[in-house]
């Protein structure tokens, strides 16, 4: 029995080797077969939609210089537990890279653990984890932008026109009344835009009253909603409205339009993210203006990355802050420079 089994262990161990050899000499790691699994938040969301497809482009341009791209694409539905699901999916079905867009920006640890015992590299984008999350892992990586630049500029955007059409302060009372559409609770762009808007009109002396401000997601529906308790309430008192992204100014200005009013008796709205939609409301002079939160510029860095960490070259000409983040840098887009921005 013994020699049995020990014959037995043998056959095995040898199979193994063998197995192993076999492995390793017809099946290598290949450094030019790029598997990028991506996960976001929310499938209903405008500007993710536009940056995952620009991403896809990136990506498949890199086909053409020999690497082999595959590219697989996750919606969570605003559920943590099914993004945690599809990251284990993604990594049993080949991804030797994922790029994460968190559900749940503070509760990275389960994904990050999944992703660290396969050894798949990380790159979060859009939303960001917290520094210390950041430090679970060294192959964690973070694409985006910088918030407080999108609120400065957005409140740049509004000194300008009130400085320069006295109109926007309908009642003459030498302040401007508005209210603020905020993204999801929580979220960094969110937080920090609402309140770098402010502090602009603030220090450029701009008098202000805010009358209210509303969560709406990110989304034109619930912005819609949100715009037309604002108005029940204060009726023809707003002057401006200050949303977080594009799609909750147009929300705002679908509740104006419902209600019929007058294209003179509107207040000015702007947004942030210059999508399709913002920049055709932009160029119809619906939207006073938008900040151009870089979709294309940010693919293209998540996609260069990407496939510089699965075959091990280009991270070198790769410029990161802190060693892991990339931030791309926001754009004002008005009237007059929305074509620019129309064609990208
Ligand atoms: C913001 C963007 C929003 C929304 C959000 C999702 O940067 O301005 O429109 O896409 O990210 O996390
Ligand atoms: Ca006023």
């Amino acid at each position: 029995m013994r020699m049995k089994e020990m014959l037995a262990a043998g056959i095995v161990l040898s199979m193994g080797i063998q197995l192993f050899c076999a492995c390793s000499k017809e099946m290598p790691y290949e450094e030019n077969k790029v598997y990028v699994g991506v996960t976001y938040y929310n499938q209903s969301d405008t500007f993710l939609n536009q940056l995952i497809a620009s991403l896809k482009e990136n990506l498949q341009e890199y086909e053409g210089n020999g690497y082999e791209i595959s590219i697989l694409i996750r919606g969570a539905g605003g559920s943590q537990r099914t993004q945690e699901d599809q990251v284990k999916e993604l990594i049993d079905s080949g991804c030797n890279v994922l790029c994460v867009n968190l559900v749940d920006r503070a509760d990275p640890s389960e994904i990050i653990d999944l992703a660290r015992e396969t050894d798949v590299p990380i790159i979060f984008f859009n939303r960001e984890p917290v520094a210390e999350d950041m430090m679970q892992w060294d192959r964690l990586y973070y694409v985006g932008a910088f918030a407080e630049q999108s609120g400065i500029m957005q409140g740049e955007l509004a000194v300008e026109i009130i400085q320069s059409d006295p109109l926007v302060d309908r009642n003459k009372d030498g302040k401007i009344q508005y209210v603020i559409l905020e993204g999801e609770a929580g979220h960094q762009d969110a937080i920090i835009r609402s309140e770098s808007v402010v502090e602009t009109l603030k220090s450029h002396e701009i008098e202000i009253e805010k009358l209210s401000n509303g969560i709406a997601n990110w989304n034109r529906a619930q912005a819609q909603n949100q715009m037309l308790q604002m108005i029940s309430q204060h009726q023809n008192r707003i002057e401006l409205v200050l949303a977080n992204n594009d799609d909750m100014a147009l929300g705002a200005i679908d509740a104006y339009e419902k209600l019929n009013y007058t294209e003179s008796a509107l207040p000015v709205f702007l947004g942030v993210d210059g999508t399709d939609v913002g920049l055709e409301a932009v160029r119809d002079s619906k939207l006073a203006g938008t900040v151009y939160n870089d979709k294309e510029g940010q693919a293209e860095a998540m996609a260069e990355l990407a496939v510089a960490l699965v075959s091990g070259t280009g991270m070198e000409k790769i410029k990161f802050q802190d060693k892991k983040y990339i931030y791309l840098p926001y754009m004002k887009v008005t009237k007059s420079s929305v074509d620019r921005f129309m064609r990208r």
